[in-house]
């Protein structure tokens, strides 16, 4: 259909209904035109479709439908596999329900761990990020469903969500908290962008033209469009005019006659609105010809996908003495109301309807391991701690072994708000306390969306984090800890000892509706191994029962310049005795820098499944963004001539191989010398070398008896001293001190500038 002649026939008043929705879930559709309305609901991890009242909360009933793992599960999987199956069948999923686009994935970088609504985010790392939101999208909308990546950007908070500020430098803000979402954009190439309701720097994602437009469009080459998150409107024709596309949810129409009225008023060119109806209507279109007939979803089979999907999203952190898996020979207690009940999903927005959610006593029961089980802890915190943990004592002492149930309970973190400790439900800590004190074989199984502190950790053996694992989480528990399947995932956040480490820690929340990211670059890994601080569980950890062997790493060419691509393989052997999967990390280790840069970071990540004895070669291709940082001062990627090191590894703190390669940048930075640049600014071009020589040349000439015994009078040292102070001079100073005339500056000046 020729857009150009739909918007030719379209009213003022339609174009401007165009842009916003129906309700609190459909898009406008105009019958005499052929547009259809098309039906958005929630995820990112199960559909919110809610056919009675709307709303964005999670509060009114949705259908009842399939809950997968939440974000944080999944990126611990360090796998494009599951992410693209999980988008496959939620796309399934969308055509069976008349869903044409699904509100996920949440892209958000993890600035602390106290933000409430992590469990839907992937990472503290935006490579990781970008890579698994991508396999997600691809997949999701190969299925003809639209993906629709939110919160762009940098909603890594929910206290002032709605209102506050997020105040970022340019380089953190490129480097740090947009690249996931160009990914998104470039590879995944997703059809709809939703804007954060904070603002960036002061100007609200919804109004932010340097956002939606500059960067999205301009720099990224989106063609989609961008939808607000619900209710983030502020000034709709400022939205307009910034570009922002549709308004969601669709209201009385008051924003409307606003348009209708800019227009008429010459506040807003009609050519701006058209733009934005035209995305609207290329979206509204493209969803009708990818509308699918007649697709149904089998529930069953999809309930035993997120059972397989959780199991390899689960993070072994610890298996003292190999404790685990655990045998049916042996009297095995659980403890824990988790084992009855599981959390397994987050509140908010993307809450799912779950009829019969599974627990690991149901699954044990149903896959024939004899477990006993005591309540240990009352989740709602309301019975007497006491008697639970006195019952649970008891059981144990009797137990060969106790796995204990645990974790963040529904109130401890959702969207909304942030938590505002890492600690652990009371009554939890008590039980676990109790009974380590009278059992020395106890696993904790930690379900939550974020990390807590471990107080603990030191008197039990084992840890299996399951994050958020879905509705089957149970089951997956199961075969985790009965050694069925190896646990293959591994961490996408740092898990800190303390919340005090954090590098947020002392700018989060923020002020009156203010936050400065003033650790900047410095999030997750990159702070904790720049500090060199201890932490709980470091970013890429993960056990498994099996072991692996990691050699003969080769790279394409040790040395390249910064338009090549580099090819990096290595042999990774499972030296186990069970099949087992491993997540194989890379990072590169940064050169020598004149800026501020981490000390390594993740650039490519792959996930094998080896039989025991079994070898296979991962590979990996780099491009000049695996060695560049951001540079404000060309507001560009630009990589620093240097050696790198190419570290390949089994988590951020447990490299390898390592190989070193020479990488030449062939950008420049463009410097405009001035009267305060310094004697090192200038030291570093060739023709300021090559001055400051002829200066010293002639100098040396007058005096080089009385300088010299200036220097020694000075001390031992004291020529770095000189030279140092030297070089810290303006070359203002230059006139100043007489090494130079005031002439000779200009020319200086003029020469370097030309
Ligand atoms: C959330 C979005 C969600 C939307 C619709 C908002 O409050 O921030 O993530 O998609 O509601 O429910």
């Amino acid at each position: 259909m020729d857009i150009d002649k739909i918007i030719a026939e379209l009213t003022l008043e339609e174009k401007a209904g165009l842009c916003s929705g129906r309700d609190f879930w459909h898009t406008k559709g105009i019958e005499r035109l052929g547009i259809p309305e098309v039906m958005m609901c929630d995820g990112p991890h199960g559909l919110r479709k809610q056919v009675g009242e709307g709303d964005h909360l999670g509060i009114n009933a949705s259908i009842e439908t399939n809950c997968y793992p939440t974000a944080s599960a999944l990126a611990s999987s360090f796998d494009r596999n599951v992410l693209h199956t999980l988008g496959t069948e939620l796309g399934k999923e969308c055509q069976a329900e008349h869903v044409g686009m699904l509100l996920g994935p949440g892209l958000n970088m993890k600035r602390s761990p106290l933000c409430g609504r992590n469990f839907e985010y992937f990472s503290e790392d935006p490579f990781l990020a970008g890579e698994l939101g991508s396999a997600y999208i691809e997949s999701l909308q190969t299925q003809g469903v639209s993906a629709c990546v939110k919160h762009f950007a940098a909603n890594n908070q929910e206290t002032r969500r709605m209102s506050g500020s997020s105040q970022i430098d340019e380089r953190t803000l490129h480097e740090i908290y947009l690249p996931a979402f160009e990914t998104a954009v470039k590879k995944g190439k997703t059809r709809s962008v939703m804007c954060a309701y904070n603002a960036i720097n002061g100007t609200f994602a919804a109004e932010n033209k340097e956002l939606l437009t500059d960067i999205l469009r301009k720099d990224w080459g989106f063609k989609g469009f961008v939808v607000t998150d619900w209710g983030a409107v502020k000034d709709r024709v400022n939205g307009l005019l910034a570009g922002l596309d549709l308004e969601m949810p669709g209201g009385p129409g008051v924003q409307d006659a606003r348009i209708v009225s800019a227009v008429q008023n010459g506040e807003l060119d009609e050519a701006v609105l058209d733009e934005a109806v035209r995305h609207m209507l290329q979206f509204a279109l493209e969803c009708k010809g990818l509308q699918k007939e007649a697709v149904t979803v089998d529930r069953e089979a999809h309930k035993q996908l997120t059972a397989s999907l959780a199991e390899q999203c689960a993070v072994l952190m610890k298996n003292e003495e190999n404790i685990l898996p655990l045998s049916s020979n042996e009297k095995i207690l659980y403890v824990g109301e988790f084992a009855e009940h599981p959390r397994f999903q987050g509140a908010g927005s993307s809450h799912i309807n779950v009829p019969h959610p599974v627990s690991a006593l149901e699954a044990a029961e149903k896959n024939g391991h004899a477990v006993s089980y005591v309540r240990g802890f009352d989740i709602h915190e309301k019975e007497d701690a006491n008697q639970l943990v006195q019952e649970a004592v008891e059981a144990a002492k009797a137990a060969d072994k106790v796995v204990i149930f645990a974790g963040l309970t529904d109130v401890y973190e959702s969207e909304g708000g942030d938590r505002e400790t890492l600690d652990m439900p009371e009554n939890q800590l008590q039980l676990i306390d109790a009974v380590s004190g009278v059992q020395s074989n106890v696993t904790i199984v930690l379900h939550g969306g974020s990390p807590v502190e471990m107080p603990w950790i030191n008197k039990v053996k084992a840890v299996l984090c399951m994050y958020l694992g879905g509705e089957n989480v149970g089951t997956a528990a199961d075969r985790l800890l009965f050694g069925e399947v190896s646990p293959s995932g591994k961490l996408a956040e740092t898990w800190p000892i303390r919340l005090e480490d954090n590098p947020s820690y002392l700018n989060f929340p923020g002020e009156n509706g203010v936050v400065t990211y003033a650790e900047g670059i410095y999030i997750g890994y990159r702070y904790y191994d720049k500090k060199k601080l201890d932490v709980l569980f470091p970013f890429g950890h993960g056990l498994s029962y099996a072991d692996f062997a990691y050699s003969d790493i080769q790279i394409s060419k040790d040395a390249f310049d910064d338009t090549e691509t580099v090819t990096v393989t290595a042999k990774i052997k499972n030296t186990g005795s069970v099949q087992a999967k491993e997540a194989v990390q890379l990072y590169v280790k940064n050169a020598a820098s004149g800026v501020r840069r981490p000390i390594r970071e993740l650039r490519g990540f792959d996930k094998v499944e080896l039989a025991p004895g079994e070898e296979k070669q991962v590979c990996f291709t780099l491009d000049n963004r695996a060695f560049a940082y951001y540079e404000p001062k060309i507001h560009d990627w630009f990589t620093e001539s240097g050696a790198y090191t190419i570290e390949i590894g089994s988590s951020s703190r447990d490299i390898r191989l390592t190989a070193a390669v020479q990488v030449t940048g062939t950008k420049e930075i463009p410097i405009t010398f001035t009267r305060t640049s310094t004697v090192s600014d200038l030291m570093k071009t060739e023709k300021g070398r090559s001055f400051m020589q002829n200066m010293m040349a002639a100098r040396a000439k007058q005096s080089v008896a009385a300088a010299e015994d200036n220097v020694k009078n000075m001390g031992e040292g004291s020529d770095k001293i000189v030279k140092s102070m030297m070089y810290e001079m303006p070359l203002g100073s230059l006139v100043t001190y007489g090494a130079v005339t005031e002439e000779q500056l200009v020319g200086l000046l003029s020469m370097l500038n030309a």
